[in-house]
């Protein structure tokens, strides 16, 4: 079979590398994909944002299946186009992506469903925003209805703080039209987990659970990013509170999805917050997690190309995941700046000897080529995941991994996995 992977950053590269591996894959392509992913598969420049450009590439390059990582051109359509022209796609229809695609539905059909998820207030014009505010105590929660790469929550902790978010958000719009409407939310305190099943709207397919780290700083100091770090193992969540997951959160999604006339097939990522009241939905992504795509596909031992094509064939059931019982962590290595304005085209040195390490693979996002070898195109550059037997083991090979590498303005989080490790290690005490 042949098969395409839309996007390029490190989940692209995660999932087209572990597609690569099936025995029944003659050919694998990643487009746009990047410098870095083309040393593992065959990268085809395209534009992401082009929907039908993406169907007459398929086209063009025979693919027999589709996988999409990105969410633009699953908000745009890019399932609903292959559709029409009778291709076959892993990801959405627009229809049901909009459940990433804007909060305010997202909210509105937890509501509908019965799905826990934090008290909010949507707010159509910033007048109706300035007043709902006085219904919520600090911190708050406050989110641009509409895609936003990862920058559109925002914590106001002040009436102050929050009137200024408002006026970023609604009045000067800075995000653009994804602040034209927001949704206030109350704060929740807990463990976050992302929680990602594959679906053929029957059928639900739980990935392991994954942590990811979304601020820049360590002890989740500074502003949020697309995500610092995550890593999985089969401690993230008791049986128990994975079935709670499964049964309250998980399949009324699903379900309701389908009862509405926007049946979902795809990854679904759920991002959780465990609170002292149970799990509780802070959002929903219509695609793979990035960056905890490359943890999970260390650690997944099924071949996923078998996985993908009974998906979009609606034949899921019967399916089964076999996963590593260790761990695996992926360290983000960001260019200076990153989250905000960042540097590019830094000389990346190091790749080889992190990747002579045992279990090490490294994931790329923004990577180029320079006349003198990769350089950094991007914010997030790259991936370094690690397997080991247990958490401690494979943070420190992801970490040893990461001593390897250099390039000029380099940052990573050095707690990646950390946390979990003290809370496992206290449990055990
Ligand atoms: P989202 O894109 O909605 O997941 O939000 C990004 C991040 O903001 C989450 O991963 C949380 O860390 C934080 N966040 C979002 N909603 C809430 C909430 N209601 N309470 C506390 N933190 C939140
Ligand atoms: N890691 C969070 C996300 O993919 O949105």
């Amino acid at each position: 079979m042949n098969i395409l992977v839309i996007g390029g950053g490190g989940r692209e590269h995660a999932l087209a590398w572990k597609l690569a591996q099936s025995p029944r894959a003659s050919k694998v392509y990643c487009a746009p994909g990047n410098a870095g992913i083309a040393r593992d598969v065959e990268c085809v420049p395209t534009d992401v944002s082009n929907t039908a450009a993406l169907a007459a590439l398929a086209g063009e390059l025979r693919a027999d299946l589709t996988v999409v990582g990105p969410e633009l051109p699953l908000a745009l359509g890019v399932a609903d186009e292959f559709a029409r022209h009778g291709l076959k796609i892993v990801g959405p229809t627009k229809a049901a992506a909009e459940i990433e695609a804007s909060k305010v539905f997202a909210k509105r059909f937890m509501e509908r469903h019965g799905i826990p998820t934090a008290r909010f207030t949507v707010c159509e014009t910033p007048g109706d925003a300035y007043s709902a505010l006085c219904s919520y105590e600090y911190p708050v929660v406050i989110k641009a209805d509409g895609l936003a790469g990862g920058k559109g929550v925002l914590i106001g902790h002040s009436p102050d703080e929050s009137t200024s978010i408002l006026e970023r958000l609604m009045e000067k719009r800075e995000l653009g039209a994804a602040g034209a409407r927001v949704v206030l939310e109350e704060y929740l305190e807990g463990e976050e987990v992302s929680f990602i099943v594959l679906t053929d709207g029957t059928t639900i397919l739980p990935l392991a659970p994954s942590e990811d780290y979304k601020r820049v700083f360590d002890n989740d100091q500074g502003p949020n990013t697309g995500g610092m770090g995550a890593y999985s193992d089969e401690n993230i969540l008791s049986p128990q509170v994975g079935a709670q997951i499964l049964g309250e959160v998980v399949e009324p999604t699903v379900r309701g999805l389908a009862a509405e006339g926007r049946p979902y097939k795809g990854f679904l990522y759920f991002g959780l917050i465990l609170t002292a009241a149970g799990p509780s939905v802070l959002e929903f992504n219509a695609r793979m997690g990035d960056p905890e795509a490359q943890p999970l596909m260390l650690r997944l031992q099924t071949d996923l190309l078998e996985v993908v094509e009974k998906l979009a064939g609606g034949q899921l059931g019967g399916v089964q995941l076999d996963w590593r019982a260790d761990a695996a962590v992926c360290v983000v290595l960001a260019s200076r700046g990153y989250p905000g304005e960042y540097e590019t085209g830094q000389l990346i040195t190091g790749l080889e000897p992190a990747e002579a390490i045992s279990q090490v693979k490294v994931f790329c996002a923004g990577v180029q080529q320079s006349a003198s070898g990769f350089a950094t195109a991007g914010g997030r550059v790259l991936g370094v995941t690690a397997r080991g037997r247990d958490l401690r083991a494979a943070r420190e090979r992801a970490y040893e991994a990461v001593s390897k590498i250099r390039f000029h303005g380099m940052h990573f989080r050095r707690d990646i996995g950390a946390r979990a490790l003290q809370r496992l290690e206290r449990q055990r005490a």
